[in-house]
C-alpha cells in the first residue's frame, strides 16, 4: 500500500526540492496579499504568473544590474552620513534606517523616482508599504479576521483600503511620468530603471497593460524592500556579537581597497569573498523568508515512495531546514561563517540552503539583492565599528518576531562607534 503523507512542516530537502520543482501554485494563505498586489508575480496563480515571470526576469541580467551599483553605493552613503549622529550615542534601533535605505534604493532602481525617505522619514508611500503589510500580517495571524464578512468591520480594513490607495496612485503616476518623459525624450543620463526597461519592451510587443505594469512594478518594490533590509539587520546584529567575525571583514576590506578613502567599485565586490559568506550564514541562520506556502495540485510522488495527496498544503520550512543537523552537523545552531568556505560546502549542504527558494518559482531578485547588501554593509563597516553585547557562545542568541518577514524582536538594536 501507497504511504500518504499530511505534511505540515518541512525540513527535509529532497522532499523540498521535489515539491518547489513541481508544484508552482501558491497556497490560499497568500490570498490576503492578493488585496495589496493583484496578480504581483510573488503570489500570482500560475496562469498568470508565468507570462509575467517571463517578462520580468530577463530584466534581472548582469549587464541592467550593474548599472544599478551606483544607486547602491550613493543611498549607502547617505546611510552612512544619516547614521552619524548615532555615533558613540550607545544602542539604538537600526531597522528604520536600514528599512529607509533599502526604500530608497528600490524605488530608484525599480521606478527611477528619487525618494530619500532617509534623510525625510515619514514617507507617505513608504508608511503605506510598511502599514499593508502590518495589516496583512494582523489578518492572516487572526483567524476571525479571515472572512471578509467580518474583516470589512474591522478598523485594519479602512487602513489597509487607504495604503493601497496611496500606493497604487503613486505608482500610475509613475507610470504615466516615465511615458511622457520617453515620449518626450526628456530622458536624462541618469540610470534607466526597471520600468524605463518594461516601457521600452512594451512598445515593441504590447504585452502588459497598465494594471500588469503597475502590479509588477509595486510587487517589486515590496519584494526587494524588506527582505534586503532584513537582511542586513540581521547581519549587523551577527557582527555586533562576534566581533572577531567583524574584523576579519575589515581586514578583507582593508585589504581589497587599502587605507585610502576611493569610493567603493562595483568591481570590489566580487574580491569580499568573507563579507559574502558571512551575509550567507547571516541568511542561513535568519532568513529574511522563513517558510513558503505551496498548494498541491496533483499526487506528488517523493522519492521514499510516500505521496503528498492532491488538495493539501504545503509548508517549507527554509528556517529548519537551515538548523538541521542531518546535513549542517551538531554545530547547526552555530554562528560559523567559514562552513561556506569552498572545502567545507559540501554538495549535500548545498542542497540545503535555500534562502532565495528553489525552482522555476525561485526569487529573481537574488543577485540585485546581494549586490545592494553587499554595498551596504561594505560601506557601512568601512566607516564605522558595529557594537554589542557579545555572545557568550557561538549560537547566538537573537529573538525574533515574524509578521510578513521575519525581524529581530528588538527593532535590530546595535551600537556605532567611528573607526
Ligand atoms: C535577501 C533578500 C531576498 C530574499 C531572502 C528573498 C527571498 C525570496 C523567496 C524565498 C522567494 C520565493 C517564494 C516562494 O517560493 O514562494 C522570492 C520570490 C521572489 N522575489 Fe525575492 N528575496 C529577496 C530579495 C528580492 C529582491 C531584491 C527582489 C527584486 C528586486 C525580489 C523579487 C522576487 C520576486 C519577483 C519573486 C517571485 C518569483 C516568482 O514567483 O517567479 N526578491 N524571494
Amino acid at each position: 500500500m501507497v504511504r500518504t503523507l499530511d505534511l505540515n512542516l518541512v525540513t527535509e530537502p529532497s522532499v523540498l526540492e521535489t515539491v518547489l520543482k513541481s508544484n508552482l501554485e501558491k497556497d490560499d494563505i497568500y490570498r490576503f496579499m492578493w488585496q495589496v498586489v493583484g496578480n504581483g508575480s510573488v503570489f500570482a496563480p500560475v496562469s498568470v504568473w508565468k507570462h509575467r515571470r517571463k517578462m520580468i526576469l530577463p530584466l534581472f541580467n548582469q549587464k541592467i544590474l550593474s548599472t544599478f551599483f551606483s544607486i547602491f553605493l550613493q543611498n549607502s552613503e547617505t546611510l552612512c552620513s544619516v547614521l552619524s549622529k548615532f555615533t558613540d550615542a550607545g544602542e539604538f534601533s537600526i531597522w528604520r534606517f536600514i528599512n529607509a535605505y533599502s526604500f530608497d534604493a528600490t524605488m530608484e532602481t525599480t521606478i527611477g523616482v528619487k525618494i530619500d525617505a532617509l534623510q525625510n522619514p515619514d514617507n507617505t508611500f513608504l508608511n503605506a508599504v510598511n502599514e499593508s503589510q502590518n495589516c496583512v500580517a494582523e489578518r492572516i495571524f487572526h483567524v476571525w479576521l479571515h472572512p471578509n464578512f467580518i474583516y470589512k468591520f474591522h478598523p485594519s480594513h479602512e487602513r489597509i483600503k487607504k495604503c493601497i490607495k496611496t500606493m497604487n496612485d503613486f505608482v500610475d503616476n509613475a507610470i504615466q511620468n516615465k511615458r511622457e518623459q520617453i515620449l518626450d525624450k526628456r530622458e536624462g543620463h541618469e540610470v534607466k530603471s526597471i520600468l524605463d526597461h518594461l516601457i521600452s519592451m512594451n512598445e515593441i510587443d504590447h504585452s502588459m497593460d497598465d494594471l500588469e505594469l503597475r502590479e509588477e512594478v509595486l510587487m517589486l518594490i515590496i519584494a526587494a524592500t524588506d527582505t534586503a533590509a532584513v537582511s542586513v539587520g540581521f547581519t549587523l546584529k551577527l557582527l555586533a556579537k562576534y566581533p572577531h567575525v567583524q574584523d576579519k571583514v575589515y581586514e578583507e576590506l582593508q585589504g581589497v581597497l587599502g587605507d585610502t578613502k576611493r569610493p567603493l567599485q562595483r568591481e570590489d565586490l566580487s574580491k569580499l569573498d568573507h563579507l559574502h559568506r558571512v551575509i550567507q550564514e547571516s541568511l542561513r541562520l535568519y532568513p529574511s523568508v522563513p517558510f513558503i506556502a505551496r498548494k498541491i495540485e496533483k499526487d506528488t510522488l517523493l522519492h521514499d515512495g510516500s505521496i503528498l495527496p492532491a488538495g493539501s498544503g504545503f509548508l517549507a520550512s527554509i528556517w529548519g531546514t537551515h538548523r538541521n543537523p542531518k546535513y549542517w552537523g551538531q554545530d547547526a545552531e552555530c554562528f560559523d561563517p567559514d562552513r561556506f568556505l569552498p572545502h567545507r560546502n559540501q554538495q549535500s549542504q548545498s542542497r540545503c540552503f535555500l534562502p532565495f527558494s528553489f525552482g522555476p518559482r525561485n526569487c529573481i531578485g537574488y543577485q540585485y539583492a546581494m549586490m545592494s547588501m553587499k554595498t551596504t554593509l561594505a560601506t557601512l563597516l568601512r566607516q564605522y565599528k558595529i557594537v554589542g553585547e557579545p555572545e557568550s557562545g557561538p549560537k547566538p542568541n537573537i529573538r525574533v518576531k515574524w509578521d510578513i518577514m521575519m525581524k529581530a524582536a528588538d527593532g535590530f538594536k546595535v551600537a556605532l562607534e567611528r573607526r
